[in-house]
C-alpha cells in the first residue's frame, strides 16, 4: 500500500472511529461502530454509527443512505462486518448485495462468533478487504467489548484519586463541617479531574464501592456528564451485612426500570434480613452472593453476575479494602489514577490500599502501556495490568 493510500485509509478511518464514538453511553452491551462509504471518485456517500436502539448496524445505515451510489465504493469500518444471524441480519450480505467492492476495516471482531468470518465471506463474495489502519484506537475503543464477550465478564478498571504520597483521604476524623456531596476530608483533586470522572462513569456501565465510602462519603454515584446514555449508570454496592444507612444518597434517589430492575445493586453475603426489606421496599435490589475468605461477597462471583446482566464495563470507585481485594483478586483489567500534587503528612490518613492486603513476596501488580494525563494542577495515570484482548 502506497504511503498516500495509506493516508487515505486512517482519515476515512478517522470518522468512522468519531462515528463509533457516538455510540458511547448507548451501545453497550454491544461494541462502538461507525462506518463510511466512500465512492469510486473519493466523496463520502453514507456514514453510519450503531446505537442499540437504532437497531441497525453501522453499515447497513451507511448503505441505506448511500443508495445506488454504494455500488462499486469502498466500505470504511472500525470493526469486522458481522456474518451471524443476530437482532439483525447479516451486514456481510447487505454490502455484498449493495456492491461494495472493498472493506477496510481497523480490526478483527473479538467476538468468537465472527471472528475472522466476516471477512471471509466478503472476500470468498471478490470484495478487497484491507484490514489494520487506526488499529490502536480501534482496539482501545471496544475492549470494555472484547473482555466481556469472550469471557462473559465486564472490563475492570481501578479509579481513585490520591496525593502523591498516596492517600486517598485524610483521617477520619480530621473534618466534620461539609456539603452533601464532598467526601470526607474534602476533594483530593480540582474539577477538572472531577469532571473527567463523569466522563470516565458514562464510558461505564457500573460503578462499583465498598460500604465503607457509602457511610464515610455518602457519594450520589452518578453519570453527571450531562450526555445521553440508553441504560442508566448501575451502582453496585458491597455490603455484607447491609450496613448502608437508609438515609444515604444513593438510597434516596434510586430509580427503578425494567432491565436491571433498578440502578442501584448491594451485593451482600450475611445480611440482615429486616434491613433487607427495608432496602428492597426502597426500590433497592439486594443479591445474596458467596463469601469469600473474609466472609464478605466474593469479589469475582459479583462481577461474574453483573456480566450475566450485560454490564461490560465497570469502574471501581471505592476506598482502601475495596481497592485491596480488587488487586489481590486479580480482577483489575486497568487503573485510572488520579493524583494531587500534594502531601498528606497527617497520621492516620487513608492509604490507596488497605495495610496488610498483600504479602511481602506476593508480585507487585505491574502497570503496562500507561498514559499520563494532566486535569488542571492535576495528573493521571491510565495503563492495563491485563490486556483486555488476552484469550
Ligand atoms: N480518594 C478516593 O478515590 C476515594 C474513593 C472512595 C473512598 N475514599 C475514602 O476511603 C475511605 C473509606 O474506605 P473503605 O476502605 O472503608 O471503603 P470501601 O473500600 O469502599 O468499603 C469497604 C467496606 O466494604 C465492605 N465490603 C464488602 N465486600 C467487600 C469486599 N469483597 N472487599 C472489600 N470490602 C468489602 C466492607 O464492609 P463489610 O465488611 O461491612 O461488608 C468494607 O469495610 C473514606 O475515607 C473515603 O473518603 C476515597
Amino acid at each position: 500500500m502506497s504511503g498516500n493510500s495509506a493516508n487515505i485509509n486512517d482519515q476515512f478511518l478517522g470518522q468512522a472511529l468519531d462515528l463509533a464514538r457516538q455510540g458511547i453511553g448507548l451501545a453497550s452491551p454491544n461494541p462502538y461502530v461507525g462506518a463510511v462509504i466512500v465512492d469510486a471518485r473519493g466523496s463520502i456517500v453514507g456514514t453510519g454509527c450503531y446505537t442499540y436502539v437504532g437497531v441497525k448496524h453501522a453499515e447497513v445505515l451507511a448503505l441505506e443512505q448511500a443508495g445506488g451510489r454504494a455500488r462499486g465504493g469502498t466500505l470504511y469500518i472500525n470493526l469486522e462486518p458481522h456474518s451471524h444471524q443476530g437482532r439483525t441480519p447479516p451486514c456481510t450480505d447487505a454490502l455484498i448485495a449493495a456492491g461494495i467492492k472493498r472493506v477496510v476495516a481497523s480490526m478483527w471482531d473479538p467476538n468468537p462468533k465472527v471472528s475472522g468470518q466476516g471477512f471471509e465471506k466478503l472476500r470468498d463474495a471478490g470484495i478487497q478487504v484491507d484490514v489494520g489502519g487506526l488499529e490502536t484506537e480501534a482496539r482501545r475503543l471496544n475492549e470494555h467489548f472484547a473482555r466481556y464477550i469472550r469471557h462473559a465478564f465486564p472490563l475492570v478498571t481501578l479509579k481513585a484519586a490520591m496525593t502523591l504520597n498516596g492517600k486517598i483521604a485524610p483521617a477520619p476524623e480530621t473534618e466534620l463541617n461539609r456539603a452533601p456531596g464532598t467526601p470526607a476530608g474534602g476533594w483530593i483533586t480540582g474539577e477538572a479531574a472531577r469532571a473527567n470522572v463523569q466522563q470516565q462513569r458514562r464510558q461505564s456501565d457500573a460503578v462499583l464501592v465498598g460500604v465503607g465510602t457509602i457511610i464515610a462519603d455518602d457519594p450520589l454515584l452518578t453519570d453527571r456528564s450531562g450526555l445521553p446514555r440508553r441504560r442508566p449508570l448501575l451502582r453496585v454496592i458491597l455490603d455484607s451485612r447491609l450496613r448502608m444507612p437508609l438515609e444515604s444518597r444513593v438510597v434516596k434517589t434510586v430509580t427503578t426500570g425494567d432491565s436491571p430492575r433498578s440502578d442501584v445493586l448491594v451485593f451482600c453475603s450475611a445480611p440482615d434480613e429486616n434491613k433487607k426489606r427495608e432496602l428492597e421496599a426502597r426500590g433497592i435490589h439486594v443479591e445474596h452472593v458467596p463469601p469469600a475468605a473474609d466472609e464478605r461477597p466474593e469479589i469475582c462471583a459479583v462481577l461474574r453476575r453483573l456480566g450475566e446482566l450485560e454490564i461490560t464495563s465497570v469502574m471501581i470507585e471505592g476506598g482502601s479494602e475495596l481497592n485491596a481485594t480488587a488487586l489481590n483478586s486479580g480482577v483489575v483489567d486497568k487503573v485510572f489514577l488520579y493524583y494531587a500534587p500534594k502531601i498528606i503528612t497527617a497520621s492516620g490518613s487513608i492509604p490507596f490500599i488497605a495495610h496488610g492486603a498483600f504479602r511481602p513476596n506476593d508480585p507487585l501488580p505491574q502497570v503496562k502501556r500507561f498514559t499520563l494525563h494532566s486535569f488542571g494542577d492535576d495528573f493521571a495515570v491510565e495503563g492495563y495490568l491485563r490486556d483486555p484482548y488476552e484469550e
